[in-house]
């Protein structure tokens, strides 16, 4: 944790790093951390210029270069980059936070203090949010004090063949060639303070942003990544890692590889839908492709084993401390009771909550039930959101599909009493489905009245289907080891190890707050005398190209560039041959939310952006394991190239501090 950066600073120096502990850290005087943003709900951003200009990732930015995105103007295909600050595009919900601060408050609520006055109390500031995470399953509470700034333009996107290049092909994959950056830039009042969006508004003025180093990364370098990675699970038990590997992960891959075979079937018939279904493709097929990799590392590692043994070794530590003695027993039995209900909301998010418009009829079905007037406005918003980009037929197949595995994999006892009987009367799930489709008019009509819509079929079944949405939300919670039931153990669990295993580094598990990880920069073996070399470059690129493939197809300007190697102050020398290097691996633990976070080498200076890791490290959300897992990153000098030689944007290295 950034705050508690101290305990870890000798060896972040042994290894490399130059500066000292209050430079990553303070909230007494600017630090890194005042480079380093939340960007958007779930990614990371860092500010590289004194005027509010930021980093993050191409995929992180996707939605709001899509947002701006206009038939005429296709910024998502063509990429985009304002020529002066008065083409920079607002993206309108768009907004990123900086921590101020962040305290243990643990002692303060011990002491009586209620959470909601310390955060009533701490969000006073003009454009403050404040919260309290736990730590350690709720052994320790940290405040966290952010400024949220609402106006953010876009400065410049790649097209997305350079910022997705690659595609879903090459994703969580190593060697890998995508130039996955955006840039943004920060708005703020006259005071440098949050504020709406105005024409008024002048850019930003970060306490600190990182300079950008052109000098390259070797083999050995020190790495360190700041960012707000969002899920690990470092100690859960081994009942809780056995659900992964034997009950969740097989359960939600079997049901995404029907999905993604129906989608992407429709999509090699027609260019309309496969750009109408990019987005849900690359979603879907995201974490598909994490969990897969994410099984098989658990299974090589013997995660399960591993953990049961160190479970019995804690055991026989236990067996004559009256307060431990029955814990593991008491986790292993909330474990099994809540098992059920946790994989009753998992299914029915990979099954029901995957038919686009089922999903239309349960919003609206809970809009209703939350007192919400269905006028013909309040319909719009969920037809944009859920129907958008939508081809029926797909979404057809696909509840003949997930309405079956649904009854299929759930106990009978709870599909809903009218679902079954009307399967029944139909003769089969196909058939109930096609009068599904036939009856609804929630797709072909708008806006409807009252009446219609609760007469609707499509309604009616999300009606049925209330009781378990109510019994999901007491399941809601980012793993099964969250639930309250369970949780609660891990208190008292996490308090047993750490005087158990003292020898132990603990830290908390990721959880969207910030944080700091620190490696070095090195390849792998990937498998038995097979080594991953660090460092891909523009060479790979080529070898790849192809216009006959949608991931491979590179913009014409970079073949040019590349006939006549007119690489300028970019091109590095490898094996004898002028190149531009692309991206490389590093030794960082990671996770999802870390995307768009700044890779600082040993001066403080920015070398790259995170955007992946490979597949074989997916398990390190469970157990990260040091020979094998690596972070990927864009370099920073295949940024600074495309700004340079593709965007034609070199002007914006004016504000850079380019060493
Ligand atoms: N695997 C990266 C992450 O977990 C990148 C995802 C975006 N890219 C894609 N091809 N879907 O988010
Ligand atoms: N691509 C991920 C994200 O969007 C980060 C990579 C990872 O999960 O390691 O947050």
């Amino acid at each position: 944790m950034p705050s508690l950066i101290k305990e870890r600073i000798k060896d972040m120096r042994r290894m490399g790093f130059k500066l000292k502990a209050d430079d990553v850290y303070s909230d007494k005087k600017a630090s890194l951390k005042d480079a380093v943003m939340q960007f958007g709900g779930g990614c990371t951003g860092e500010f590289i210029s004194p005027e509010g200009l930021l980093l993050t990732n191409h995929h992180c930015g996707y939605a709001s270069i899509q947002k701006l995105s206009s038939v005429e103007h296709d910024y998502l295909t063509d990429g985009y980059w304002a020529k002066s600050r008065s083409e920079e595009l607002h993206v309108p919900g768009l907004t990123i936070s900086l921590l101020e601060r962040m305290e243990d408050v643990t002692d303060r609520i011990a002491a009586g203090e209620s959470k909601e006055e310390i955060i009533a109390q701490a969000s006073k500031g003009k454009g403050c949010r404040a919260s309290i995470e736990p730590m350690y399953y709720g052994n320790q509470h940290y405040l966290f004090v952010y400024r949220v700034y609402k106006d953010v333009r876009l400065v410049g996107a790649p097209p997305s063949s350079i910022g997705k290049f690659g595609g879903d092909t090459d994703n969580w994959i190593w060697p890998r060639h995508t130039g996955d950056f955006s840039m943004f830039r920060v708005y703020a009042d006259a005071n440098n303070e949050p504020a709406d969006y105005s024409a008024d508004n002048v850019p930003y003025r970060p306490k600190r942003y990182l300079p950008i180093s052109t000098k390259g990364v070797k083999e050995g370098d020190f790495t360190m990544i700041y960012g707000f990675p969002g899920n690990t699970q470092e100690y859960v038990t081994a009942d809780a890692v056995e659900y992964v590997t034997n009950i969740s992960n097989p359960m939600k891959i079997a049901l995404r590889t029907t999905r993604l075979d129906i989608i992407s079937e429709a999509q090699s018939k027609d260019v309309a839908t496969r750009i109408a279904y990019a987005a849900k493709h690359a979603n879907i097929a995201n974490a598909w492709k994490k969990w897969q990799g994410e099984s098989l590392g658990l299974e090589r590692l013997g995660t399960v084993a591993k953990k049961a043994t160190y479970e019995q070794e804690f055991a026989t530590w236990a067996a004559d401390k009256p307060q431990y003695a029955t814990l593991l027993d008491s986790m292993h039995t909330a474990y099994e009771k809540a098992i059920p209900g946790y994989f009753a909301r998992e299914l029915f998010n990979e099954t029901i909550a995957g038919i686009d418009v089922l999903n239309f009829a349960l919003w609206l079905n809970s809009q209703h039930e939350k007192g919400v007037k269905l006028t013909a406005d309040v319909q719009n918003v969920g037809r944009k959101y859920y129907l958008g980009d939508y081809r029926v037929e797909i979404d057809k197949a696909i509840a003949k599909q997930m309405i079956g595995e649904y009854v299929a994999r759930i106990p009978a006892t709870e599909i809903p009493a009218q679902l079954t009987a009307a399967i029944d009367s139909y003769g089969g799930v196909e058939p109930f489905v096609d009068g599904l489709y036939n009856g609804t008019q929630l797709i072909t009509k708008y806006p409807l009245t009252h009446d219609e819509i609760f007469a609707d079929p499509m309604v009616q079944l999300a009606v049925w289907f209330a009781p378990q949405v109510a019994k999901n939300s007491n399941y809601a919670y980012r793993n099964l080891s969250n639930v309250p039931s369970v949780e609660k153990w891990y208190r008292e669990y996490m308090q047993a190890l750490r005087e158990w295993d003292k020898e132990r580094a603990f830290y908390p598990d990721a959880n969207f707050t910030l944080r700091v990880a620190y490696g070095t920069v090195t390849g792998y073996e990937n498998v038995d005398g097979e080594y991953h070399t660090h460092l891909t470059t523009l060479d790979g690129i080529m070898a790849k190209d192809n216009p006959e493939i949608y991931d491979y197809n590179i913009p014409q300007t970079l073949r040019d560039i590349y006939a006549r190697k007119d690489y300028g102050r970019w091109s590095i020398e490898k094996g004898g041959k002028s190149t531009i290097p692309v991206c490389f691996l590093a030794s960082n633990h990671t996770s999802g939310g870390n995307s768009g976070s700044p890779v600082i080498n040993g001066k403080g200076e920015l070398i790259g952006i995170n955007f992946d890791r490979t597949w074989r490290s997916t398990m390190s959300d469970i157990e990260f394991d040091p020979d094998i897992c690596r972070n990927i990153s864009v370099d920073i000098r295949y940024v600074m190239f495309v700004i340079d030689r593709i965007g034609g944007a070199s002007y914006l290295f004016e504000e850079m501090d380019l060493r």
